[in-house]
């Protein structure tokens, strides 16, 4: 009942010649699996006519909180649904931990971009050190209660559970522990929002490549993946979106 989603999050990478790379992308063509993929804020217009011909959503990285206003540099949700955005990352650790982003800073990001029309990926995960120290379901619970606002849906949410040490690192954690997460994800969600709880796509992201792809989309309460350096060649993500649509 629940779609899957490949989502790619290009990061700081990419200029125009990077658009051939999207455009094989979106000529991908799945069964059950939705296509994402959110490149730097430069190229969303372009990224977005390329994706038009083809079957792929574009997103941006981040939004700010604000409709619009005195905020050098920043972009807000709106216009990214004007640039051809549909949905957008929020919370990336990344944006976390470079710009000091909380909790409460995520969730008003989120109800922006409810407010623009766009869907919100909120990214969630643990350090290294909160895993190690067992702390893992209780940060990510503290997370989602933080960041995600009332009102969520499985049109206008999608949780990625990103573990920070998994991350560009080559490194993932066991099927057990993503089940373990993702499970409780859906616990906590169902919870709170009854059915819609239990329609919000779970992604995982951290190191997701052609070679894991398999075993971790078969993982209960894996409906997808957040993917970075493997969303920049046509070829992996292909290889990823196959296993995704084949689980
Ligand atoms: P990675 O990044 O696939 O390169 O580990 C995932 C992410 O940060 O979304």
């Amino acid at each position: 009942m629940r779609r899957k989603l490949a989502a790619g999050n290009w990061k700081m990478n990419g200029l125009g010649s990077a658009l051939s790379e999207l455009a094989a992308i979106a000529g991908c063509e799945t069964r059950q699996t939705d296509l994402l993929i959110c490149p730097p804020a430069t190229l969303l217009g372009r990224a977005a006519d390329t994706a038009a011909a083809g079957s792929c959503a574009i997103g941006g990285q981040d939004c700010h909180a604000r409709e619009s206003g005195a905020h050098t540099g920043d972009i807000s949700a709106a216009m990214l649904a004007d640039a051809g955005a549909s949905h957008v990352l929020v919370g990336h650790s990344e944006r976390r931990s470079d710009h000091g982003e909380s909790d409460a800073d995520v969730c008003a990001k989120t109800t922006a971009a409810w407010a623009a029309g766009l869907t919100a990926v909120l990214c969630l995960g643990e350090s290294l050190a909160q895993r190690r120290s067992g702390d893992t379901l209780a940060v990510i619970g503290a997370q989602l209660a933080g960041s995600l606002p009332d009102g969520a849906n499985g049109d206008n949410t999608v949780i990625a559970y990103e573990p920070i040490w998994a991350i560009g690192s080559g490194l993932i954690p066991e099927m057990a522990q993503i089940a373990e997460v993702h499970d409780f994800l859906r616990r906590a969600l169902v919870e709170r929002l009854g059915d819609d709880g239990d329609r919000i796509r779970l992604l995982y992201g951290g190191s997701v490549k052609p070679g894991n792809a398999t075993e971790i989309f078969a993982v209960s309460n894996v409906d997808g993946a957040l993917v970075g350096g493997a969303s920049l060649k046509a070829a992996d993500f292909k290889a990823i979106v196959a296993a995704l649509d084949a689980a």
